[in-house]
């Protein structure tokens, strides 16, 4: 793999999309190897992800437009598939996903960043949905992430008038949860994966899960998931230890993903 590294560090692994030559654009090679990594992810060790860009300047400057510039109507739809599958199994990845976005994330960027649980950002970074500008329509889960993080209003502008934004209007949109300055980024990314890992692994994997598929059903309906969810913590090892140590009035053992 040459355009995204893995790099699994104790119980937090990190992704890096590593073209900076191109910004971290994404090309079908990227794509691929990206959904690669995730199948190479342990699920046994690791607790969270961190996704980021090589470089200092960009986490991902969209899809490759180079590549993209010469594709007829059905490799367009092709390659928006590719990047939606992918963006669909890190969504859908059973340990939660964290952005820690340096840069400019446009485009393909910002849907990539859309598509990890939540997004913490530098103080220079850039998000922004430029496709119109380019004759296209957002392509890897654009149209469709954004409004549902930030309300279908304030997507529609941004990606009708394609104006890119800063941090700061990020975090008070609601695109990103923190800002940080940009020499700071990925240790409070490191340290908000060590919180997310310290907690019981399997509790931790069935929040995402309820809250995943609920986000999109009526209140009675998704609140059937979190009742499976519940249920499927008790019995478990972590569980017992979490709530025995309460109750012993003790600091519970590290917790065993069992
Ligand atoms: N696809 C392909 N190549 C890209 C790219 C993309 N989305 N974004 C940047 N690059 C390449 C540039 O072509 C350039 O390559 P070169 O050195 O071979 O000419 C290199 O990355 C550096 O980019 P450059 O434009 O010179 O940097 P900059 O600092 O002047 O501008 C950006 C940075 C992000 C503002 C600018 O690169 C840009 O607008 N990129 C496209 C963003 C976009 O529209 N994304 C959505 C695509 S659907």
């Amino acid at each position: 793999m040459s355009f995204v590294q893995y790099e699994p560090k104790g119980d937090i692994g990190y992704l890096v999309i590593n073209r900076p030559e191109a910004l971290n654009a994404l090309n079908a090679q990227v794509l691929s190897e990206l959904d690669a990594a995730l199948d190479a992810v342990d699920l046994e060790l690791i607790r969270c992800l961190i996704v980021r860009g090589a470089g200092e300047k960009s986490f991902v400057a969209g899809a490759d437009i180079a590549q993209m510039k010469g594709l007829d109507p059905a490799q367009g739809e092709a390659f928006g598939k590719q990047g939606n599958d992918v963006f669909l199994k890190l969504e859908h990845f059973p340990i939660p996903i964290i952005a820690a976005v340096g840069g400019y994330a446009l485009g393909g960027g910002c849907e990539l960043a859309m598509a990890c649980d939540f997004r913490i950002c530098s103080d220079t970074a850039v998000f922004g949905q430029p496709e119109v500008g380019l004759g296209i329509t957002p392509g890897f889960g654009g149209t469709q992430r954004l409004a549902r993080l930030v309300g279908p209003g304030m997507a529609k502008q941004m990606i009708y008038t394609a104006r890119n934004i800063k941090a700061d209007e990020a975090l008070r949109i609601g695109l990103v949860n923190a800002v940080y300055p940009a020499a700071e980024l990925y240790a409070a990314a490191e340290k908000l994966a060590a919180q997310i890992a310290a907690n019981a692994p399997i509790a931790v994997r069935a929040c995402k899960q309820a809250i995943n598929e609920g986000f999109a059903l009526p209140i009675d309906d998704a609140v059937v998931c979190e009742e499976r969810a519940f249920g499927s913590c008790f019995q478990t090892a972590d569980q017992q230890e979490g709530m025995g140590a309460f109750l012993e009035k003790r600091k519970h053992d590290p917790f065993t993903n069992h």
